[in-house]
């Protein structure tokens, strides 16, 4: 397979990936393209079929893999949907194929020999590539290395109803960690532990590059290690939270991490992180109705 087209068919995936991100479950395929596609790859052809082929107004034929749009006239940037809280710019097909290399790179990496024996799953990130949002993490845990995506366990699910509350889902963001790979605990049937130095300043380059590309308006550091990879700072969370920072000149909020939730279930403690969130829906300039102004106040 030539490289162009492979870096044709990352980028397609990627694009795919995106509109599934968004809720989208379906595309419209021309019976003619549907064809094409079972058909052996004959790359010269394929590529030149596929840069210059539009998908037509013929009726849609509901696609295996289940993925549907009403049928367009063209291949149109996804629009955001309407009843998005923010603005979402849909990717440019460079943008989502260099997304695509750098996710190909990063599932192969094999930088840190005791993460790579113990891992099940490289989990790159999830979300909109073109989120003015972007959540970032410390790094796996069990749930997330057997399912390769972040923030899908216990605190991933806290994470998620944060986000909900914002008007938000999971498909408008983008969620990543500092580290890749669940940090391994040799002995140890269950618990996480905290990335090494070494192993952040190995995974964080990575990081880097999915911001580049993102380019969020706003960060959300959750959490000490996420602040420190970041910031390189390791002055306390509780200090820190609630406190804009700078990132490579993008407004970066820290506050506490999902999991400290979980354990600190008091209702001032989630009033500092939603007071955190609150901030950064200012900043990104989203409407807060009086109810969201008022979540985790006393009666
Ligand atoms: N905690 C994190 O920091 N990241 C995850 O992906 C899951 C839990």
């Amino acid at each position: 397979m030539s490289e162009s087209y492979r870096q044709l068919l990352d980028a397609t995936i990627q694009h795919l990936e995106a509109m599934k991100s968004r809720g989208v479950r379906h595309v419209a395929v021309t019976p003619e393209n549907l064809r094409a596609l079972a058909l052996p790859v004959r790359i010269k052809n394929a590529e030149c079929r596929m840069q210059n082929e539009k998908i037509s107004a013929a009726p849609p034929v509901k696609m295996e893999s289940d993925i549907s749009v009403p049928p367009k006239k063209s291949v149109a940037p996804t629009p955001a949907a309407p009843n998005l809280k923010i603005e979402i710019k849909s990717s440019s097909p460079e943008k989502s194929a260099a997304f695509a290399a750098l996710r190909e790179r990063v599932l192969a990496c094999v930088k840190c020999p005791n993460l790579v024996a113990s891992r099940k799953n490289v989990v790159f990130g999830v979300g909109n590539i073109d989120s003015p949002l972007l959540f970032v993490g410390e790094a796996p845990g069990a749930d997330e290395d057997a399912q390769g995506e972040p923030f899908v366990g216990a605190a991933g699910q806290l994470l998620t109803k944060i986000i909900s509350a914002t008007g938000l889902s999971r498909a408008d963001v983008y969620i990543a960690n500092i580290l890749k790979c669940r940090p391994d605990t040799p002995g140890q049937t269950a618990g996480n532990r905290k990335p090494t130095p070494a192993e952040m300043a190995t995974c964080l380059p990575y990081l880097h590059e999915q911001i580049d590309l993102i380019k969020p308006r706003v960060i959300i550091a959750l959490g000490a290690t996420a602040v420190e990879g970041l910031l390189g700072k390791t002055v306390g969370i509780t200090k820190l939270r609630g406190n804009w920072q700078m990132y490579r000149g993008t407004p970066l909020m820290p506050t506490y991490h999902p999991a400290y939730l979980l354990r600190n279930q008091s209702l001032a403690t989630k009033r500092e992180v939603w007071e955190d969130i609150l901030q950064v829906m200012e900043k990104l300039g989203m409407p807060i109705s009086e109810k969201q102004r008022n979540f985790f106040l006393k009666a």
